[in-house]
């Protein structure tokens, strides 16, 4: 009976692990590597995503001005580079684009931004964005390899002419890198917060440690031994 159900361990093991290599073939992500912590970074990313992406994309959970505060830039320099003339720095980043307009141009409303980097990830994101290369066959010219018939055109086609290999590579980067930012902004202090509390844990560890030696002290030497 014993090996009669080794044997059946045996054959699932081996056809669940069939089954994950088979399913890894089939989209391959590249690596994304984007830092939260590196705020040069997500700067130019909220810089790219208001250039090339907010015309279609909303990212409505966020505000210009938490933008400004968390990315260490004025209001001033927010309103500068990031916004569009008449909106206000409290308002929230949505879309100018009509959904009917959306509807008939691209067959749906592109979708808002504020947490596909939880739901894809940043890989997904960033292969994504890199993944785009000419179909004639389809209305905008370009398929993506990684969303295949997507509905979107190829959105960063002119930096991708204009920038070196690296240089758009780390472009898109920044722009993975704000989306991540945007999908969590809490990270940003969680983080930093997340260092603190270990630090003080260990200083607790340290005191107790000598504090438990000073009591244990009496109870193997001490007073209450020699009463005995
Ligand atoms: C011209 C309009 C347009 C622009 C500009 C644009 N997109 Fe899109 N995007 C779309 C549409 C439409 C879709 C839906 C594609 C589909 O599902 O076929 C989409 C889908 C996406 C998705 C997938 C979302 C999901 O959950 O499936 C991501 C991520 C994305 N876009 C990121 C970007 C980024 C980053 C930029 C700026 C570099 C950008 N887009 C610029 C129209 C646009």
């Amino acid at each position: 009976m014993k090996t009669y159900i080794r044997i059946k361990l045996l054959l699932v093991t081996f056809f669940l692990s069939l089954s994950v290599l088979a399913s890894g073939g089939e989209l391959h992500l590249d690596e994304a590597h984007t830092d939260i912590s590196n705020t040069a970074s997500l700067q130019n990313g909220a810089k790219l995503f208001m250039n090339y992406c907010s015309g279609c994309h909303a990212i409505s959970f966020m505000r210009y001005n938490r933008i400004a505060k968390d990315l260490s830039l004025s209001d001033s320099a927010v309103a500068e580079n990031l916004m569009f003339a008449g909106e206000k720095v409290g308002e929230l980043i949505t879309t100018a684009m009509p959904e009917d307009a959306a509807s008939k141009w691209f067959g749906g409303v592109p979708p808002d931004l504020s947490l596909v980097a939880r739901s894809k990830g940043t890989d997904w994101i960033y292969s994504y964005l890199r993944g785009f290369y000419p179909d004639d066959s389809k209305v905008f010219g370009v398929n993506n390899k990684v969303l295949a018939n997507a509905s979107m055109p190829d959105a960063l086609w002119s930096l991708k002419e204009n920038q070196s290999g690296a240089e758009f590579d780390q472009s898109v980067r920044d722009i993975t890198n704000f989306l991540d930012y945007v999908g969590e902004p809490a990270k940003l202090i969680r983080t930093g917060l997340g260092a603190w509390v270990l630090s003080f844990l260990v200083l607790l560890f340290v005191l107790s440690y000598f504090l438990k030696k000073e009591y244990w002290k009496d109870v193997k030497y001490g007073i209450w031994r020699s009463r005995d």
